[in-house]
């Protein structure tokens, strides 16, 4: 894609024509994270807990920076925020959970995005996954992964996990745009 080609996608996703200079440098001055946050949030994404056990502690966290990367062997990727609580369990611990919410599990995505991890999980009947993962029960879709590969791109780090099991159930998925719940 040439620089003017550039410039039209910033601009019809709301974004000023960058300058010519900071186009050529690949980096757009205009672009301060509240703008790049704001951009990316017109994506419609799903919504997910990502969750793992370390020697008997449950972590988890809601995230929509999930996506599939390999059929086979079968890979996926999680984007974690490098500065959370969840990062370093989860990585440590070798596996992870990933439970896709249903259109009626907006509360679970709130709570697994703030308080400890002791109030996250309390209340809730997890099941073990075979890796030892916890998994929602009633998710509308889940995988069970063991983690190959961590790649550390910026404030995150990409969690590449392959997947050992996965299931899905009927039902609605519990979307995310523009910083809101929907369906
Ligand atoms: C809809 C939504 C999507 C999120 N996606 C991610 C994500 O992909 N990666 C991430 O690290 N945090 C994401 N977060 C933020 C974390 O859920 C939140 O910061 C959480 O408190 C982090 O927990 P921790 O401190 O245990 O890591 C998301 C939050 C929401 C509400």
């Amino acid at each position: 894609m040439n620089a003017p080609e550039r410039g039209m996608l910033a601009m019809a996703a709301g974004c000023e024509a960058p300058r010519t200079a900071a186009v050529a440098s690949g980096v757009d001055a205009m672009v301060d994270e509240n703008r790049f946050r704001d951009v990316m949030s017109h994506l419609v994404t799903g919504v997910a807990l990502v969750t793992s056990r370390l020697d008997g502690s449950v972590h988890g966290l809601t995230v929509n920076a999930v996506s599939s990367v390999s059929l086979n062997p079968p890979l996926v990727l999680v984007c974690l925020d490098r500065s959370g609580n969840s990062h370093d369990p989860v990585i440590a611990s070798g596996s992870f959970a990933v439970s896709v919410l249903a259109s009626d599990q907006e509360e679970m995505a709130h709570r697994f995005a703030r308080g400890t991890h002791r109030e996250r999980f309390a209340g809730v009947e997890f099941r073990d996954s075979s890796s030892g993962s916890p998994v929602l029960p009633d998710a509308l879709a889940w995988l069970d992964c063991a983690i190959r590969a961590v790649h550390p791109a910026g404030d995150h780090s990409i969690v590449v996990g392959e997947v050992l099991g996965c299931g899905a159930g009927e039902g609605d998925p519990l979307v995310f745009f523009r910083s809101e719940y929907g369906r």
